[in-house]
């Protein structure tokens, strides 16, 4: 006899029993959780059907591995968004002028923890914006005495405020030894700025250009491949070991590149990496519900006023926050991967900083959840990423 028909039976009377109020407890070492993990762990057929039933979940607490929050008016309006939900997150910091100083850091995580409303259990996890002329003390200083968590790399003029980025990694070699040294991971921007590159294979090329030889000459430097957008990079991500990891957005797993043009130019769905082929969007998908610890979540959520974005030259990025977690919810759910949510947004970024996973818990609940409003900060408004249809999970604790 199999060990799946020893399980199954009495979970699949209790699941018809309960159908409607089907709650899993995921990654809490308690009985139940172990006892429902393993029989939902024990049969493909099992599994999807008791996850396509389940309509309740709870989640030990996520974190967001990227994150732009601006600064003003505009940090003060987004923060509370991510604060509710995620327990820490990587901020980006592409501000004007960026963050390139410890000193910097330190004040801009002031800043951001001043911004928090209901005194929310929420950290900031500063990094480093890496220039042709970073000094290498600095980082390992910064690092030293835990202001700095990570160091990121824009390549020069790839997305919005990298125009002080890197113009050849060649230059931050002295950066990147020492990085290696502490074990500080190395954020990447991952798309080359040639503008002979089609712009739809500035991820892809930059793999090759940039990404693997720097793999070789640094082998202990950890690092996160920023916000994955194509096969390419999914597949190397699984090839290269555990060097590396990527974070992947949730806008990515839901819109391809016929997004931005659906109807009309459509800018609220331009960020880069721009988005790609279905292909790459079904890559994506796999690869974040597959429960491979080297993916895992990071919103790159990223807002601009409106005014910016419907423009003759519209900024990139999207502002996801509002909705973040509940679109991977419904992607996980989709896929048949429920089980396997916690793996991305609260378990595999942890572990690849070496970072301990939070205390406390989310609850999701399947419903279509409310369509989110306009923000209005001063004379500016922002606007929430949105899906054609409402997403079918909400937050509820
Ligand atoms: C980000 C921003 O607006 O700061 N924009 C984006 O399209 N993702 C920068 C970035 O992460 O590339
Ligand atoms: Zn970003």
């Amino acid at each position: 006899m199999s060990n799946e028909g020893l399980v199954i039976v009495p979970i699949q009377q209790k699941v018809s029993f309960r159908r409607r109020r089907t709650v899993v407890f995921l990654g809490f070492a308690n009985s139940r959780s172990q006892f429902l993990s393993a029989v939902i762990l024990s049969s493909k057929e099992i599994r999807e059907s008791i996850l396509s039933s389940i309509n309740e979940i709870i989640i030990r607490r996520p974190d967001d591995w990227h994150l732009h929050v601006r600064d003003g008016a505009f940090l003060n309006a987004v923060v509370p968004y991510t604060a509710k939900v995620f327990g820490r997150a990587i901020i980006m910091p592409n501000l004007t002028p960026p963050v390139i100083t410890a000193a910097g850091a330190s004040a801009y995580r002031d800043r951001i923890l001043s911004s928090l409303v209901d005194g929310e259990d929420f950290e900031p996890l500063m990094t480093a914006y890496l220039t042709d002329v970073t000094d290498p003390a600095e980082i390992a200083r910064g690092h030293e005495n835990f202001v700095f968590t990570a160091a990121k790399l824009y390549p020069a003029g790839a997305t919005t405020n990298s125009d002080n980025g890197v113009t050849d990694i060649a230059n931050i070699s002295r950066v990147l030894e020492t990085m290696e040294k502490i074990g500080m991971p190395l954020l990447i921007h991952g798309e080359v700025t040639d503008p002979d590159i089609d712009i739809f294979d500035r991820e892809k090329v930059f793999i090759d250009r940039t990404l693997e030889p720097t793999l070789q000459r640094f082998p202990d430097l950890k690092i996160v491949f920023e916000h994955i957008t194509t096969k390419e990079a999914v597949d190397f991500v699984k090839e290269a070991g555990s060097q590396i990891a990527a974070t992947i957005t949730p806008h990515h797993l839901v819109i391809n590149r016929n997004a931005l043009f659906t109807g009309g130019i459509r800018p609220h769905m331009y960020c880069l990496p721009i988005a790609k082929r279905e292909k790459h969007r079904i890559a994506l998908r796999a690869a974040a519900t597959s429960g491979d610890a080297s993916f895992f979540l990071g919103t790159d959520s990223a807002p601009h006023p409106v005014s910016d974005k419907e423009s003759s030259c519209g900024c990139a990025g999207i502002f996801n926050a509002p909705s973040a977690l509940e679109i991977y919810a419904q992607v996980f759910d989709e896929e048949g991967s429920l089980d396997l949510l916690e793996c991305f947004a609260s378990l595999n970024g942890p572990a690849f900083y070496g970072l301990p996973v939070n205390d406390g818990s989310i609850t999701l609940q399947r419903g279509d959840r409310p369509r989110d409003p306009c923000l209005s900060v001063g004379h500016e408004e922002i606007m929430p990423f949105e899906m054609e249809k409402p997403v079918g999970w909400k937050i509820v604790a």
